[in-house]
């Protein structure tokens, strides 16, 4: 199912995002086929251990992660490349499979990976943005139970309240009584972080200047990719990396039908990913109506799988208590 946003969209978001003080845009606008090609780069890099160290835990606990996660069709979301499911799913205990990704190329090819490794196994691609998981159209895969699965410290890419409205949104496309399994990358020395979001061969500012070739495509953009430089850095109190393309001049770029102006060293922010400590992503989840079940992690503590299970109806006083702890957080972003 190919529901990505239409091009007038885009163009609107672009235009709002542009208009911020700082300038910001939706990080889903990195995804285009080249920019989920130099993700897949991303991941291979010796800083960036995310990948390998979440791909050693699904692969080493695949089994016992199925059955803690039960019966049903696994929805992943922002399924990526579709690797990180397949030891999940090789174990038996799931009826299907459901790849939800904005990046519909890549999503094809991925879907493509997942038959072939798990031939007679239902499998569903659907190309969206997670804004409109409420909007799906009916298909027979989405009629069966359903779990969930959301690898990657993907959650961090939202600021907290936004990451309590899209946990709540994947708890109304999943269903009452379901499991989510999230992957959360946790804070860790500074160095290593910054190092990560920022690799020596050049990758991670490959992939945000690829943004800006994607806007002059798309949205007739006039962006001068070398007038702009990469940073990624650790904010502590907000407890995340910022990545931003800081312009290197004061210029007027035009772009989805308006002109927009950049100060010299001024930055566009490309992507947030916030890093939570296990107590502040359970008060999260408790926030968004999931209950935390149970939770593995790497030997250094670098990253958690968490098991969540959403409350039929939630309780509202522990709802109440953990909303005041996100939004605490949320002061400090
Ligand atoms: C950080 S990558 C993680 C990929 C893979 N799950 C992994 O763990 O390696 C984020 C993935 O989510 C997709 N994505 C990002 N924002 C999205 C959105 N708003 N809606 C749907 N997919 C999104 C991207 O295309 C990308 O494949």
């Amino acid at each position: 199912m190919d529901l990505h946003p239409v091009p007038a969209d885009m163009a609107q978001l672009v235009r709002e995002g542009l208009a911020r003080s700082p300038k910001q845009l939706p990080a889903w606008l990195l995804y285009d086929d080249a920019g989920s090609e130099l993700f897949e780069r991303i991941c291979e890099q010796p800083e960036y251990s995310l990948t390998r160290t979440e791909t050693e835990l699904l692969t080493r606990l695949g089994p016992e992660l199925a059955a803690a996660l039960g019966p049903g069709a696994l929805v992943e979301f922002g399924a990526g490349n579709g690797r990180k499911v397949s030891p999940l799913l090789a174990a038996g205990r799931q009826s299907a499979c459901v790849a939800l990704d904005i990046s519909a190329d890549h999503l094809r090819r991925a879907c493509e990976g997942l038959r072939e490794r798990h031939p007679g196994l239902p499998i569903l691609g659907i190309c969206c943005d997670y804004s409109t998981l409420d909007a799906l159209p009916d298909h027979p895969l989405l009629r069966q139970p359903r779990i969930g699965f959301f690898p990657g410290g993907s959650l961090g890419n939202f600021a907290p309240t936004e990451a309590i409205r899209l946990l709540r949104r994947f708890g109304a496309l999943l269903g009452g009584n379901s499991r989510l399994l999230i992957g959360i990358d946790q804070p860790k020395a500074v160095d290593r972080l910054e190092a990560a979001y920022n690799d020596a061969a050049g990758w991670s500012a490959a992939f945000a200047l690829n943004l800006l070739k994607r806007l002059n495509r798309e949205l007739e953009g006039t962006f001068d990719p070398e007038g702009f430089r990469y940073e990624a850095r650790w904010e502590q109190e907000a407890s995340r990396i910022a990545m931003a393309l800081v312009s290197e001049r004061s210029q007027s770029v035009r772009v989805a039908g308006e002109r927009f102006h950049f100060d010299a060293g001024e930055p566009l922010i490309t992507e947030y990913s916030v890093k939570y400590s296990p107590e502040h992503f359970h008060a999260l989840a408790r926030a968004a109506g999931w209950h935390p079940l149970n939770r593995w992690s790497d030997p250094s503590g670098d990253l958690s799988l968490h098991l969540l299970w959403r409350l039929e109806r939630a309780n509202s006083l522990e709802q109440a208590n953990s909303l005041e702890q996100a939004n605490s957080l949320e002061r400090a972003n």
